[in-house]
């Protein structure tokens, strides 16, 4: 093990996990892609502008570029994949494919886990709640229009 690295224990999507050799600066994104190789959060900023990074860190939403990786140490994390079990996709993910809010995709696991965690605290979000809600999340495909149906169609669905 070099200088400046560290070892990282945590908990991702259930399972206890563990990485050595991350540098100290090392984002927790970065090693959910490259040392857990759970691709679903996406890298599109880096600067916690876009959203696409959304996970889990302790039941709390946060955008894993900003978050170091030695902090998880000993936390539980939870990705988007970790909301698929295996009856197949959440009631989120099925409604975004169903609304047509995917194109490119590339916004979609960050809108996906902030919507789960939108409708864990509000049921049955209004407009203005959603977009309040979504407004750290960007998306530069869909008009934000069949992302709203897909939240709407979510809400409906979720128990
Ligand atoms: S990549 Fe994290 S907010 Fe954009
Ligand atoms: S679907 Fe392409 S950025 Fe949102």
């Amino acid at each position: 093990m070099g200088v400046g690295r560290v070892k990282l224990t945590c908990t991702i999507n259930g399972a206890r996990l563990e990485a050595d050799g991350l540098w100290e600066g090392e984002s927790l994104l970065y090693a959910l892609r490259e040392r857990f190789g759970l691709y679903g959060s996406k890298n599109a900023c880096e600067q916690g502008e876009c959203g696409s990074c959304s996970v889990y860190l302790d039941g709390a939403l946060v955008c894993a570029c900003l978050v170091l990786a030695g902090q998880a140490e000993g936390r539980q994390v939870m990705t988007v994949e970790g909301l698929a079990d295996s009856a197949g996709l959440h009631p989120v993910q099925q409604a975004f494919v169903e609304a047509g809010a995917v194109q490119c995709g590339f916004c979609t696991p960050g809108f996906v886990v902030a919507t789960h965690d939108l409708l864990r605290r509000v049921p049955n979000p209004d407009e203005a709640h959603i977009r309040e809600a979504l407004a750290g999340n960007i998306c530069r495909c869909t008009g934000y229009a069949k992302i709203i149906d897909a939240v709407n169609l979510a809400a409906e669905r979720v128990p």
